[in-house]
């Protein structure tokens, strides 16, 4: 299936199957915002607390907080976001489409790129198993010309970026020929700046009000806090603060469903060091951030981290973890080595020293930052997309048939177990609720009676439940059950007293977060 069939499969499916759903969709929707249905939630909440339980449970020197989505305006000003949060736009006048000109620019560089990846294929064929890659991509004078032509472009974007200069990305976009992708044309506006924050009023007389901002990500909240956190809770340094929270961005290339949106959820973390030691710790987040996300088994070749060249105004070195969605590998998670630039930035704007006396060397200073920073939709989407599969089976009648099943980690599926009375008569439905009433004080559950059991089947592998268990006569007998497996669709027979334990095993984040080292 190509690409994107599928990925407008998963997008069906999600609404379908009560996922997701376009926000105030009877008025014809709201552009990039979403709703989450009754199992995107639950498949959402896991996912934050398979983050939190990481950070907060796992490390001792780890703590959570709360704060509030309106934040003092000062604070958006001392960590640049009023003067460098913008987007570089650029308008076509034939089209009338407004477009990023930094996404121009990068959707242009992989065009490139793709050619230089279809040359390699044809050569892989072409020499078979004799093929050497790295010689090919080394030697050959195609790639070698258009791999500088890349760097080059790549390298006159830095400058024109960290110079602030506008005019020099418009020639860029000029000088290689970028067309737009609706009109065709070369036909451009000037560059300008565009800051993403939403603002509003504070107050009810909005003419005297001030303007405040919609926090444009959590991390703000965690640095004004930094010293109430760590005068209350005695942290030590090196010491971490957790939130997950609402943020807020006016992005103007919103684009597949859920990756860009201009109401998300972060999930941050800021992890307070000695000066010094951002090296060490850096790589440190990076690692285990990686075998986070691997293993919850979506596939390690999903996976690959992307080091920043063009570095956000606070950060001294960055990089992305990046996954292969339906759309190709994208950002999913960001690593940065902050410094002190936050809390050195609001000591200054509001006056308040922000220092850490460190006992250990008797001396103040501003502690530095490294920050992991992921969004939980966008988590949502890896997830989502990677679990969709459209099985081709065959039936006991030799006729083959499709199944679609989402294979979601069982510790994070919606639903953990879906309880079906093979008939709903002779006792069976009492029985199969006092397996429900076993089940449910611990697990989330479903309970379903309607309908065919294959039927039934087929709509709990469609929201990717890992475990149907079925009571049928034999049940009233001996207390035991059909348990059926989502992935393999094998079914053993249990007593219902180890029901328990087996789910537990599956779906538990224990036996997750044993593997992380
Ligand atoms: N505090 C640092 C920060 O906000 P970022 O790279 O701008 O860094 C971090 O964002 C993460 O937040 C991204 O890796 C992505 O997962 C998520 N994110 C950012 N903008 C988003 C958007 N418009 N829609 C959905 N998720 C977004």
């Amino acid at each position: 299936m190509a690409d994107t069939d599928r990925f407008k499969k998963v997008i069906a499916h999600a609404k379908e199957y009560g996922f997701v759903f376009q926000s105030s969709e009877i008025y014809d929707g709201l552009s990039a915002v979403y709703d989450y249905g009754q199992n995107g939630s639950e498949l959402k909440e896991n996912i934050k607390r398979y983050w939190k339980d990481s950070m907060v449970k796992l490390h001792e020197n780890i703590v959570g907080i709360d704060s509030a989505i309106f934040m003092h305006p000062t604070v958006w000003k001392a960590s640049g976001h009023v003067g460098a949060f913008n987007d570089p736009l650029i308008d076509n006048k034939d089209s009338k489409k407004r477009y990023r000109a930094d996404v121009l620019i990068e959707d242009h560089i992989e065009k490139i790129h793709g050619k230089i990846n279809k040359d390699v294929e044809k050569a892989k064929k072409r020499f078979g198993d004799s093929f050497n890659e790295k010689q090919f991509r080394e030697t050959n004078q195609r790639i070698i010309d258009r791999q500088k032509k890349i760097d080059e472009i790549l390298s006159r974007f830095k400058k024109a970026t960290e110079e602030g200069n506008l005019a020099e990305i418009k020639q860029i976009i000029i000088d290689e020929g970028i067309t737009c992708p609706v009109s065709g044309s070369k036909n451009w506006t000037d560059v300008r700046q565009f800051n993403l924050m939403f603002d509003t009023k504070l107050g009810s007389l909005s003419e005297d009000a001030d303007k405040i901002y919609l926090r444009p990500e959590t991390a703000q909240g965690i640095f004004v806090n930094y010293l109430n956190v760590q005068k209350t809770g005695r942290m030590k340094l090196p010491f971490g603060i957790a939130q997950i929270g609402k943020a807020f961005r006016n992005e103007i290339v919103a684009r597949q469903f859920i990756f860009r949106m201009r109401e998300f959820e972060q999930m941050e973390m800021q992890f307070f060091i000695r000066p010094g030691e951002e090296d060490k710790w850096f790589d440190y987040w990076k690692n285990l951030r990686m075998q986070w996300h691997k293993i919850l088994g979506l596939g390690d070749e999903n996976y690959r981290f992307h080091d920043h060249e063009n570095l956000a105004h606070y950060a001294k070195a960055a990089t992305d973890i990046e996954f292969n969605f339906p759309f190709g590998f994208k950002e999913l998670e960001g690593i940065h080595s902050r410094t002190d630039f936050d809390l050195s930035q609001h000591q200054k704007f509001s006056g308040k020293k922000l220092q850490y006396f460190d006992p250990e060397t008797n001396e103040s200073y501003v502690p530095y930052v490294i920050e992991t920073s992921i969004g939980v939709d966008r988590m949502f989407l890896a997830v989502l997309s990677n679990a969709f599969d459209e099985e081709t089976i065959k039936k006991e009648d030799g006729k083959s048939e499709t199944r679609t099943v989402l294979h979601i980690p069982p510790a994070l599926a919606p639903v953990k177990a879906a309880i079906l009375p093979l008939v709903k008569k002779d006792g069976l439905p009492e029985k199969a609720r006092e397996v429900l009433n076993l089940l449910k004080y611990d697990f989330n559950c479903q309970y379903e009676e309607k309908d065919s059991i294959g039927k039934r089947y087929r709509r709990q592998d469609a929201i990717g439940t890992p475990f149907c268990i079925t009571v049928d006569h034999q049940t009233l007998e001996d207390n035991t059950v059909t348990l059926r497996h989502r992935d393999s669709m094998s079914q053993d027979r249990i007593k219902i007293e180890n029901l328990p334990a087996i789910i537990d095993k599956e779906v538990n984040f224990k036996n997750l977060f044993k593997k992380l080292v």
